[in-house]
């Protein structure tokens, strides 16, 4: 008998703890309306006591998200389930997800507690949160290191206490898969009231074991999956959305799982998240990658040819990797634009569509042929990133093998238009300087990569950095067929969300 599985997907909240990858309330909004789409179970929208901008993210989400529940994540403190409450009380199907630690490492050397006062907290804490609602989620930190009886011993007091689902997080990417199925399985069989709550795992990949784990615990019994689109998270990430459920729907005679997930979105969510967080997906990652559908050899080329069961496993087309991809060009109209865009799922205001149509031309100008990923940089650089402070209003480099690389730059900062010019080693590096001399940036540049948006010569470039100003970490993204003027892009957008989280700052004492 098929068996389903619940998909919770943490990209907003775990997944926005990879390094660098904050968003703005505008970004995680879209993001969230893409992954109900999707057709996740549940969304973790964030933590809200963690800062204002993620109070006021999670509770812009819960006032939109109408199929999907919406959890917002808390410590057992009666502050943090307030600031829980008080951000997802609008949702159509709120849940509030508790955690705390169980590991002997984590109560001795982070929250000095004892096992007994662990638990005690554990229980005020769900039962503080059923007078907001019955939906709740708990967590026990670093359960795969956790003494299983302890364990057990904690999730029967929280089922008790009122949780419907119980998480065992494999924090730390410890686990494997073996070990973890059978601590799936033991908790399954010593926690005697199992029955009345859905077990979830949660996996992190510092081994690259964070899928086959997740997997292991669900045929081990676990019914929800916590994942993030393209694995991204804290470290090395969490578990990708994308492997586990193409995995059971490829798979079905060995795992027959079935998820809600209407897998031909998948491609364009995982784009967009890349897209959102500046996070670049690896070539060769499994399912979204760029290769993951590329035939290199003679011998697999001419087989594909045959018969394309010869060595592809999924169809692109499953995932949402069209074949055929409509292309728009210069002569397109508003309306074709328009129409194209609420078929790869932005639905924009005529506001919105006015500034991406504006661009569109612009673009369609130097480009011939614009194809999705042309649409998507656009929409997201014009219609997500707006309210922010600085932005290019004009950019002018000279450089060559004679001359001394000069850039002059006009922005606008809050509004106000200023400029300047100067020098540097290269053009990027003379646009850099004079970026930085207008904004009076600090901020330390770790790194600089540039990719190719799509094939072609005249292809958009698109650039990412990665910014450090006073131990804040911030990512930027541009794109634009000029690979300077997106480089330039790139560093104003980083500088954008390095000025994002100097004004939303982490409260020092709510980092988990
Ligand atoms: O990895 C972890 O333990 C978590 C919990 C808060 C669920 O992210
Ligand atoms: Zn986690």
């Amino acid at each position: 008998m098929t068996e389903i599985i619940k998909i919770f997907d943490t990209t907003l909240r775990d997944g926005e703890q990879s390094p660098g990858a904050s968003m703005n309330t505008n970004e995680k909004l879209r993001l969230a309306v893409q992954l109900e789409k999707l057709g996740v179970d549940a969304i973790e929208a964030g933590f809200p006591a963690a800062s204002e901008g993620d109070f006021q993210a999670v509770a812009e989400i819960s006032k939109r998200i109408k199929t999907c529940e919406v959890a917002g994540l808390a410590r057992t403190n009666k502050e943090d389930i307030d600031q829980a409450w008080g951000a997802i009380c609008h949702a159509a199907k709120p849940r509030i997800h508790i955690f705390i630690a169980t590991s002997d490492i984590h109560l001795e050397h982070k929250l000095r507690m004892s096992r007994e006062e662990v638990l005690r907290a554990t229980v005020d804490a769900i039962a503080y949160a059923r007078n907001f609602t019955d939906n709740i989620e708990f967590s026990a930190e670093d359960a795969s290191r956790s003494d299983r009886d302890y364990l057990c011993k904690v999730f029967e007091a929280a089922i008790s206490a009122g949780a419907t689902v119980v998480n065992l997080p494999d924090t730390v990417g410890y686990a494997v898969p073996e070990e973890f199925s059978e601590l799936v399985r033991y908790v399954m069989a010593h926690t005697p009231n199992m029955n009345k709550a859905i077990l979830s795992v949660h996996c992190h990949n510092d081994l690259g074991l964070a899928t086959a784990n997740t997997i292991a615990a669900i045929q081990a019994g676990a019914r929800q999956a916590e994942v993030t689109l393209n694995g991204i998270g804290e470290r090395a990430g969490n578990t990708s959305l994308e492997e586990v459920v193409m995995a059971f729907k490829t798979r079905r005679n060995f795992m027959p799982f079935e998820t809600a997930i209407r897998t031909e979105h998948l491609y364009p969510t995982s784009r967009l998240v890349s897209m959102i967080t500046g996070i670049l997906v690896q070539p060769n990652k499994a399912i979204v990658g760029a290769n993951a559908f590329a035939h290199e050899s003679g011998i697999h080329q001419d087989g594909m040819l045959k018969n394309p069961m010869t060595y592809e496993i999924m169809r692109p087309e499953t995932i949402g990797i069209s074949q055929n991809q409509l292309v728009l060009g210069k002569h397109s109209g508003r309306h074709a634009l328009h129409t194209h865009l609420k078929g790869m799922g932005y639905d924009l205001s005529d506001e919105e569509l006015s500034v991406v149509f504006k661009q569109f031309k612009n673009l369609a100008d130097k480009k011939k042929n614009l194809v999705d990923e042309d649409l998507e940089a656009l929409v997201t650089e014009g219609v997500l990133r707006s309210a922010e402070v600085f932005s290019l209003e004009y950019l002018h480099v000279t450089c060559g093998t004679t001359v001394l690389p000069m850039a002059s730059v006009q922005l606008s900062i809050n509004g106000r238009s200023v400029k300047d010019a100067t020098y540097g080693n290269g053009p990027i590096d003379a646009a850099f300087n004079a970026i930085a001399k207008l904004t009076d940036a600090k901020a330390e540049l770790l790194r600089f990569t540039v990719s190719a948006l799509t094939g072609g010569t005249d292809a958009q470039g698109e650039v990412t950095v990665r910014l450090r100003e006073n131990g804040l970490v911030a990512l930027g993204r541009g794109s634009d067929p000029d690979i300077i003027t997106a480089s330039a892009k790139a560093y104003i957008n980083g500088l954008n969300r390095l000025e994002y989280l100097k004004a939303h700052p982490v409260k020092a004492s709510q980092t988990i």
